[in-house]
């Protein structure tokens, strides 16, 4: 006899549904798997094999063939062992199911003595599932929290196959899983560790900080060695909105895909802090692999990557940024075509401003050579630097600040400044597809950022004296649109648009 249950493929962070068949007949004892599975499926037989007999069931003794259509999509990792074993043990009339075999999608790995193995990428699979009017999702246990997300399935999850085989017969049934509410754990990530407060003077790089978390605007920092730009970095979080529900799922699916979920925490709660080292791959920066896997800029998504030390970055992976900054997306191409995955992220990249990291420095000579320099600062394309909004010096702080006891302002104060901002911008995009004031295109920012005569003059004269790009001054009038919600103001003043200047790099 031949059988049919549903699994699913993961591509990217999009899935497909597959058919898993089990046909047995006589010939060379064994079962074979065909529909372009990789190595990983392949094995699946073993562990199959093994998982049904220690469970107490048999495997055919003849030829099980195990087809997983679509044929011609590629299939890849252990998430199938689990609808290949029930498919055999359907096909051999040692299990039934009873509802629509259409209606039901297991996915899961076995180990050799029955258990089940925590899988990828569940959180996508049971958003696609849902929407193509599946209504039971059976998965490890360890699955079941983080596929309760999804609303309107029921979600059965199961230790091990003989678990799973009795709910099936109704020997023993379990209830679905109960969902619970994680959504009301969404938090900002203020942290004991880490607080404004704790960076003494540098009240400029504060305020900066400050507009690039209330607009989502990109940040560079430049100074000597020592002077809090790396403890700076690591404190924008602290002053991020707590992520929405949707901005919630969507993190947590790029790291379900990633098999990085936090195990017991089936959704992300908090905006990502993302520091890659500059010695990192391209792949892992961006994201590849043959079965490709979502990168350190998408694990970004929605919260700061921080790229310290620059210009180490090698140019091919820093050019690579240049897609995701404008469009908040990755391409990833692969022999099959091209994947996406999204990347809206804050990029808080720190520098020194030469090798020794002393130049301009007040108290020290720096040592190096101008050409160095210049190769230095050159490692960083125009294009790149263009796409940064603030650019700003973070200078050494004088002994008697760093000894001053007095607190400065918390994270906590400085972000209800920007969620104020925030609800500003949430209001004015409700009728878009963006939340801040960094993504809007050019022709939202002619709408949303209107300026008055006096002010565009200031603009013209800055746009041709420093020979400012269309994409430079579409963005510093999208800056000054954040500095003028900061201040509560709904008309972008000239004081606004004079601030936003400030904060280009200085030679462009
Ligand atoms: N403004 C500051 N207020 C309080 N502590 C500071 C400040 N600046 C630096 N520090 C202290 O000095 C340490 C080093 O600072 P940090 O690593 O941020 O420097 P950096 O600017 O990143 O230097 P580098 O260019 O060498 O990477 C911090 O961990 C912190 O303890
Ligand atoms: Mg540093």
């Amino acid at each position: 006899m031949s059988s049919k249950v549903l699994s699913a493929a993961v591509l990217g962070l999009d899935c497909e549904l597959i058919e898993v068949e089990a046909d047995n007949s006589s010939g060379k004892p064994g079962i074979f798997i065909v529909g372009l599975p990789d190595k990983a499926v392949d094995e699946s037989r073993e562990r199959v094999r093994s998982a049904i007999k220690n469970s107490g069931y048999y495997s055919p003794r003849g030829k099980t063939t195990i087809n997983l259509a679509p044929a011609d999509l590629k299939k890849a990792g252990p998430a199938y062992d689990l609808p290949i074993a029930v498919s055999i043990l359907i096909s051999t009339h040692q299990l039934r199911i009873k509802d629509g075999w259409d209606k039901q999608v297991f996915i899961g790995e076995l180990a050799l003595a029955g258990q089940l193995r925590s899988v990828n990428g569940v959180l996508s699979i049971c958003l696609m599932a849902k929407s193509r009017g599946i209504n039971q999702i059976y998965l490890p246990a360890i699955n079941a929290a983080e596929a309760s997300l999804v609303s309107g399935l029921k979600i059965y999850g199961f230790d091990n196959l003989s678990q799973l085989i009795n709910h099936l017969s109704g020997q023993e049934i379990i209830k679905p899983f109960k969902p619970v509410d994680f959504f009301s754990t969404l938090k900002s990530a203020l942290s004991p560790l880490y607080d404004m407060s704790f960076v003494k003077g540098q009240n400029h790089v504060k305020r900066a900080m400050e507009i690039a978390a209330a607009g989502g605007h990109n940040i560079l920092m430049s100074g000597p060695p020592g002077s809090g730009k790396t403890l700076l970095a690591k404190t924008m979080t602290t002053i991020l909105p707590a992520m929405t529900m949707a901005e919630s799922l969507e993190v947590t699916r790029i790291y379900s895909v990633a098999g990085l979920l936090p195990s017991g925490q089936p959704l992300i709660t908090q905006r990502p802090f993302r520091c890659p080292h500059h010695t990192a791959s391209g792949v892992a920066l961006v994201g590849g692999g043959a079965w490709p896997k979502p990168g350190e800029i998408s694990l970004a998504h929605r919260g700061v990557l921080f790229l310290d030390e620059f210009p180490e970055f090698p140019r091919p992976a820093l050019e690579n940024l240049r897609q995701p900054l404008e469009d908040g997306i990755i391409s990833v191409s692969r022999a099959a075509g091209t994947l996406k995955f999204p990347a809206k992220f804050i990029l808080v990249a720190a520098m020194n401003p030469c090798p020794c990291g002393y130049l301009n420095d007040p108290d020290r000579n720096c040592s190096c050579q101008p050409s160095s320099i210049i190769h230095y600062q050159k490692k960083i394309s125009g294009p790149l630097l263009d796409r940064i909004d603030l650019h700003v010096e973070v200078p050494k702080v004088k002994f008697e600040k760093l000894a001053d006891n007095k607190n400065a302002e918390s994270s906590a104060e400085i972000k209800k400044r920007v969620d104020q901002a925030r609800l500003i911008q949430t209001k004015r995009f409700k009728n878009f597809d963006i939340v801040t004031n960094s993504e809007m295109t050019s022709r939202q920012a002619r709408e949303f950022c209107v300026i008055d005569e006096k002010t565009m003059e200031l603009l013209r004269q800055a746009v041709n004296q420093l020979g400012l790009s269309a994409r430079s001054y579409f963005r510093i009038l999208k800056l000054s649109r954040t500095i003028a919600d900061l201040a509560g103001e709904e008309k972008i003043k000239l004081e606004h648009v004079a601030e936003a200047l400030q904060y280009r790099p200085k030679v462009e």
